[in-house]
């Protein structure tokens, strides 16, 4: 389907709803208009279930765009939700640039919107009413952190040694907010070590974007093996690429997790399970659920009460050294 198909299956999607939501309004249920990216990870689909599932106890109407990662899409999708006059716009920027227009647009129209997920790169007041979403420089640093404590002393005190630690980078879509934060958080503990320390000294000799897909995680993975006979670590921006680059490993009788020591990020069930059998080292948690604290911040702006500029959400870290065996099923 391309984008003028999918655009107009929008339009007649909004017109066949209109003469419902407008009863709804009348009985001042609220109407959220939310822009997602796509279904590129089974991270994704949790996060818009989420969504979908907390607007409904809320009683709040959602218009749910799927914008099948085009930036475009997603702009249409909010131009759609001005003309409705929808309560509030929640949208998932899938890069963090070129929001400028469209949200004045909103703003001209007393449209408050929430950014989820993702940031983009206007700071200025007045252009959005919030972010909610996950903490990706934070990430960044866990994954980096981990490294450190394991190489340079493991659980048990002892150093792991004195050579270079060569790193692989799998980033995530180009220009979105999670992978330069991502990127940055990792660089930010990894250089401040290196700048102080001997031994052993931490350099990221490849990087490359995998999209978040594990198609592109298992192609990379296949290239880079081609490419570097000795890697120590695989530094990894989402388990989707993470699962798909271990599928590439084990092709090769490389034993992900020993032979190459692996970081992720997400944390869905899969990779949980990795984790567990000793092919994944340490997976930093990004919670997809943000469904319900996204709903409460669209019922405060909508009672005209102040929220706050920005809303993380809790996150953990998993790794070889913790204990597993009380953690319930991620569902995603
Ligand atoms: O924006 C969050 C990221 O997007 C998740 O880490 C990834 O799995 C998803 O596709």
């Amino acid at each position: 389907m391309n984008n003028r198909s999918i655009y107009l299956l929008f339009l007649i999607f909004l017109l066949m709803f209109s003469s419902c939501a407008k009863e709804k309004t009348d009985n001042r249920r609220i109407i959220l208009g939310f822009s997602q990216i796509g279904a590129e990870s089974a991270w994704r689909n949790c996060n818009t279930n989420s969504v979908r599932e907390a607007a409904a106890a809320a009683g709040i109407q959602l218009l749910y765009f799927n914008a099948e990662q085009k930036q475009e899409n997603q702009i249409k999708a909010i131009r759609s939700f001005i003309a409705y006059q929808v309560d509030v716009i929640a949208f998932v920027p899938i890069v963090s640039d070129g929001w400028e227009h469209v949200l004045e647009e909103a703003r001209e129209a007393g449209i408050p919107v929430l950014i989820c997920d993702r940031e983009i790169n206007i700071h200025e007041e007045n252009f959005y009413a919030g972010f909610i979403g996950t903490d990706s420089l934070q990430q960044g640093r866990s994954a980096a952190e981990f490294l450190l404590a394991k190489y340079v002393k493991n659980a048990h005190g002892i150093s792991a040694g004195e050579k270079t630690v060569r790193i692989i980078e799998l980033t995530g879509t180009e220009g979105s907010s999670v992978a330069e934060k991502r990127a940055l958080g990792f660089r930010e503990v990894l250089d401040e070590y290196n700048s102080q320390a001997g031994a052993p000294k931490f350099q990221i000799i490849y990087s490359e974007s995998g999209d978040f897909l594990k198609s592109k995680g298992y192609e990379l993975m296949n290239n880079i093996l081609e490419k570097f006979s000795s890697i120590d670590v695989i530094y990894s921006h989402n388990d989707s690429m993470t699962l798909g680059a271990i599928d590439a490993m084990k092709e090769r009788n490389i034993k992900p997790g020993t032979d190459i020591v692996i970081v992720s990020i997400d944390a869905e069930q899969a990779a949980i399970d990795a984790l567990r059998r000793g092919e994944i080292n340490c997976v930093v948690e990004c919670n997809p659920k943000q469904g319900p604290e996204l709903m409460k911040l669209v019922a405060h702006l909508v009672q005209g009460e102040a929220i706050p500029g920005i809303t993380y959400m809790s996150e953990g870290v998993f790794s070889e050294d913790s204990d597993l065996s009380n953690l319930p099923p991620r569902g995603y």
